[in-house]
């Protein structure tokens, strides 16, 4: 085996949490009269909550906000996210993402999720994956968000791997930097794969089985 763990970015990768990211922050967007679509959306990906607000921000133009009533907007927008997290169910892991980790489980890889997100583990539960993964690094126990790679720093100390033996799996450009900036290698999916900014820039998620044996 070319890798002995993997560490999985959550949403847009395990998930298709990153569409429901997109929805609540529009309707909030919209709320506000603020310009926002897929394009901005995709800078969002990877960073944490506060720091994806200010992005949207840049294309606000009314009077300052205080910083209470921009966690207000945020959490405007994690109400409306969570609203929405309550119809995932195991039925929305697809068979090609459960497929591949189990079989990268039996060839004797670690398994472990690094995301910024502070809801990863009611993701997880919901997805029925709550006990599945050797160890889960989130955003609760980081103080920077990706492109900092402390979240992949905590999940491969917490399955005891130093990073060159661990394979990041990112669909964030910022995801990728932060896997990199760690001294990782990277694999991307979607939109970080389409900008060509892993080591391996893979059109599905199953050619990781290939990827981590080194064929
Ligand atoms: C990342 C997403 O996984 O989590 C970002 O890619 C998101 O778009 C970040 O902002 C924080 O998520 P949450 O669930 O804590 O608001
Ligand atoms: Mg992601």
């Amino acid at each position: 085996m070319k890798y002995k763990a993997v560490i999985f970015d959550l949403d847009g990768v395990i998930c298709t949490t990153d569409e429901y990211h997109y929805q609540a922050w529009k309707k909030m967007a919209d709320s506000m009269g603020i310009y926002f679509d897929r394009t901005i959306n995709n800078r969002l990906r990877g960073v944490s909550r506060m720091e994806s607000l200010e992005i949207i921000l840049e294309q606000y133009h009314g009077p300052a906000l205080s910083e209470e009533r921009k966690v207000e907007l945020a959490t405007m927008k994690n109400d409306i996210y969570r609203e929405s997290l309550h119809q995932l169910s195991p039925a929305d892991l697809s068979a090609e993402v459960k497929n591949t980790l189990d079989t990268l489980r039996a060839d004797g890889l670690k398994l472990a999720i690094g995301s910024s997100s502070k809801n990863t583990k009611f993701i997880l539960g919901q997805l029925g994956l709550g006990d599945y993964f050797d160890a889960v690094s989130d955003g609760n126990n980081i103080t920077r968000s990706k492109p900092d790679p402390e979240v992949f720093l905590k999940a491969a100390q917490m399955v005891g791997l130093a990073p060159a033996d661990c394979l990041v799996v990112e669909d964030a450009v910022s995801g990728a930097q932060a896997g990199h900036a760690g001294g990782f290698d990277v694999a991307c999916v979607g939109d970080a794969s389409k900008a060509g900014a892993g080591d391996y820039n893979m059109a599905s998620f199953g050619e990781l089985t290939r990827i981590v044996t080194g064929g």
